[in-house]
């Protein structure tokens, strides 16, 4: 069953609207729940915190690294939890059998216990879609931020799925943002395919994160394609196995 699963994950940029602090961005996750409806294998999903988690965090400079500031973190704590709130109750409405789980219940110090796979591998036998998300999680240290890649990565560990989906509100990764022909269908491992300038990493953000946790994901023999959340029906292909946006091509395979 297990090497059956797909995990998805939905960015902030296509459950909120990234330009605007706390909004919800309810027709594209309506749209998200008819995609997820369609498909009928085995799967887990992650959210981002666009205009949500990432607004506090943003705002009282809290990031991966420790903090003690509570007050700020409950502050981004209660905003990922009204935000997964939005996006399951959309779910529930489109009778998609969604099931939140806490990420601060799943981790312990940075880790997710193997328990947890148990946990997550009855969850799917019984039908539910566990839904998770990037968050502020308490380590021994203190809080830190925990995102949704990385998520996805650390549960890629615990449950080796067969494919991981980024939907974003790109249609992949761009030689040049500002030229829709230089979408890169195949990163590699050794990315000499890759010729951004330092400027691309700057304008894009969180590009050249994003490419090498692919990459590490890839490098555990498991499929990874990012793709455009937004454009439902490439969504849809990309759920299948089809290449629509870049794939990432690890050591593994
Ligand atoms: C960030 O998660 C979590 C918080 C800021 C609390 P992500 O990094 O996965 O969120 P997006 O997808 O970039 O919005």
């Amino acid at each position: 069953m297990v090497n059956k699963l797909t995990i998805l994950k939905l960015g902030g940029s296509v459950v909120t609207k990234k330009s605007r602090p706390l909004t919800f961005d309810a027709n594209s996750v309506r749209n998200l729940s008819n995609v997820v409806k369609k498909f009928k294998e085995p799967l887990i999903i992650v959210h981002g915190a666009g205009s949500f988690g990432h607004y506090y965090a943003k705002r009282y400079r809290i990031s991966d690294k420790p903090t003690k500031s509570t007050k700020h973190v409950v502050k981004i704590r209660d905003s990922m939890q009204l935000l997964n709130q939005k996006i399951i109750k959309i779910f529930h409405e489109n009778h998609v059998n969604t099931f939140s789980f806490s990420p601060t219940s799943m981790y312990n110090n940075k880790k997710i216990p193997i328990d947890w796979k148990k946990i997550l591998k009855k969850s799917i036998s019984l039908n539910l879609i566990p839904v998770t998300f990037g968050d502020v999680l308490i380590a021994n240290d203190g809080f830190y931020i925990h995102s949704g890649d990385l998520i996805v990565h650390d549960l890629c560990k615990l449950l080796n799925p067969k494919r991981v989906i980024f939907a974003s509100n790109i249609d992949g990764i761009y030689q040049n943002p500002e030229d829709v022909s230089s979408l890169i269908p195949i990163i590699n491992n050794n990315k000499n395919n890759l010729k951004f300038s330092k400027l691309h990493y700057d304008v894009t953000g969180g590009i050249k994160t994003k490419i090498n946790q692919s990459l590490k994901i890839a490098n555990l023999g498991i499929d990874v394609q990012i793709t455009n959340g937004l454009n439902i029906k490439n969504l849809s292909k990309a759920l299948n196995g089809e290449h629509v946006g870049t794939l990432f091509v690890g050591d593994n395979v």
